[in-house]
């Protein structure tokens, strides 16, 4: 049913909507309301959202287009594009990263995204009103508890998210992708708007709001550069050649930059709106429920499944309000989790695909079990069992050793080895040829070529290195993921 097919049989986009809805799909999710506003609190709130901001413009943005434009010229896969561009040569081992890194994020991303196939399943059968009379933090605290405790939950719930994940990615991504984010991605900014309404009316909303939208220029320091740093790619689904997969089923015809400033717009705004939530209702709730401020914040994974319940049960129109809400919004959520498991697993499996020769069902299939294998000791490292977790794999538990390593280690890196790659091997010139077949008057042309060949992998150099000499570098001060942020709102009760 592939009804347009370039010249190697490989399919395309419906037309350029599509392939922006899809890129868009890939960036939104867990990221977005999970990831950015965990990594804000904990990493001192106002400075990080600042330093965030600074590189999705200086470096996500410039990144984006790059990914696109090797997509498109290279036709193929991260390996098989670099390969494409300059034969003979080891570039295509940075695509290699690429892969790799898509086996590792799907592994632990999978368990967070089972977590909210979870909690739509609590929430649609009305388990998110508070009982009468039970303290609300310790009763949303004691749920997720239970649930991360559990190892049968822990993998049946990433079992059903990987299948599901699987079916679409062997089926041909893009008969599912497009209707779906088509829908979601409006209802989901309808949703957050509502929740913002209901959290910036809390009591102590203007405490959590300062605390996000004023830095303190004091709090920030080198691990929240490199945080801000991993947590912009990590956000734009960039470094790993989910939009070099993507790019590689679009048309010359169609516009590259702008397509990227949609992607970047939305995907910002979804994160900004979800700290926009989160950080008054934790001021709410050590404020009013008796909860410390440090300790939700504390929670690390968890505390996105802690704050959005007390939000959603906090609705006018009571249970109710809050059953309908709550399974609309976890819904909403494990779709746009989805949407970007997709891009991940299309990756891994466009690469097999593309350039071993394997049948995308039986390359779908087969991945996907790996990496299903590989995401049950992440799963189990939330309370489950004792040693994959809390200190206990290298001072920290098996799932913050994944993602700390895509974070800062191996995204920075392969979003630096793309920008060389274009700004310096594959060359300025040719990129922007690729580009204008489908710009014609690409305006910000020296700008952006500009910003690929000396901003965006200078800063990322810088920000690398910076953490190497720290690590090898015999420096004391180098710590464990988990640092209690310094929230401290009023004195609770
Ligand atoms: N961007 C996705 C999110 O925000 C995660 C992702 C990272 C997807 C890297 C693909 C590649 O949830």
């Amino acid at each position: 049913m592939q009804a347009n097919a370039n010249q190697n049989g490989r399919g395309l986009w419906g037309s350029r909507f599509a392939f922006v809805l899809a890129a868009a799909g890939s960036a939104v999710g867990l990221g977005n309301i999970w990831g950015f506003p965990t990594a804000a609190a904990q990493n001192g709130g106002g400075g990080f959202v600042l330093i965030y901001i600074l590189c999705i413009l200086l470096v996500g943005l410039p990144v984006m287009l790059a990914e696109m434009v090797i997509g498109r010229a290279g036709e193929k896969n991260p390996v098989g594009a670099l390969q494409h561009l300059k034969p003979g040569t080891p570039w295509y081992l940075v695509g290699a990263l690429g892969v790799v890194t898509g086996f590792v994020i799907l592994s632990f991303y999978t368990v967070i995204a089972g977590w909210t196939v979870f909690y739509f399943i609590q929430a649609a059968g009305g388990a998110l009103t508070v009982p009468e009379g039970e303290d609300s933090a310790a009763y949303f605290s004691e749920m997720f508890g239970s649930m991360t405790a559990n190892p049968g939950y822990e993998i049946l719930f990433v079992a059903v998210f990987m299948i599901a994940t699987i079916s679409i990615v062997a089926a041909g991504v893009r008969k599912g992708i497009e209707r779906s984010v088509k829908i979601m991605m409006p209802l989901l900014f309808l949703l957050l708007a509502l929740l913002i309404a209901r959290s910036v009316t809390l009591e102590g909303a203007g405490a959590g709001l300062s605390y996000y939208l004023v830095p303190d220029f004091g709090a920030i320091n080198r691990e929240v550069i490199v945080m801000a740093l991993g947590q912009a790619f990590f956000s734009l689904s960039l470094g790993m050649g989910v939009m070099i997969t993507y790019g590689s089923y679009l048309r010359k015809e169609e516009c590259l930059p702008s397509s990227a400033g949609y992607v970047v717009t939305a995907d910002s705004l979804i994160a900004i709106f979800a700290g926009l939530i989160v950080f008054p209702v934790i001021f709410f709730m050590a404020a009013t429920q008796g909860a410390n401020a440090d300790e939700l914040v504390a929670e690390g994974p968890g505390l996105v499944f802690v704050i959005f319940p007390q939000i959603l049960s906090e609705l006018p129109g009571g249970a109710a309000a809050t059953t309908i809400f709550g399974a609309a919004f976890f819904l909403l959520l494990a779709i746009a989790a989805l949407t970007s498991a997709i891009s991940l697993l299309e990756v891994v499996t466009a690469h097999f695909v593309d350039d071993w020769k394997i049948p995308r069902k039986k390359a779908a299939w087969g991945l996907g079990a790996i990496i299903f294998l590989l995401a049950i000791p992440s799963a189990l490292s939330m309370g489950a069992v004792d040693w994959l977790s809390a200190d206990g794999v290298f001072g920290v538990s098996f799932f913050d050793l994944l993602y700390m390593l895509t974070f800062q280690l191996f995204l920075p890196l392969g979003a630096l080895g793309l920008a060389v790659f274009v700004g310096w091997a594959w060359g300025l010139k040719k990129a922007s040829e690729a580009i204008q077949t489908g710009t014609p008057n690409f305006r910000l042309e020296k700008l952006w070529q500009f910003m690929i060949r000396y901003v965006a992998p200078i800063a990322i150099a810088v920000i690398l290195a910076a953490q190497f000499i720290d690590i090898f570098g015999g420096d004391a001060d180098e710590k464990p993921a988990e640092e209690p942020a310094r929230t401290e709102p009023a004195e609770g009760a």
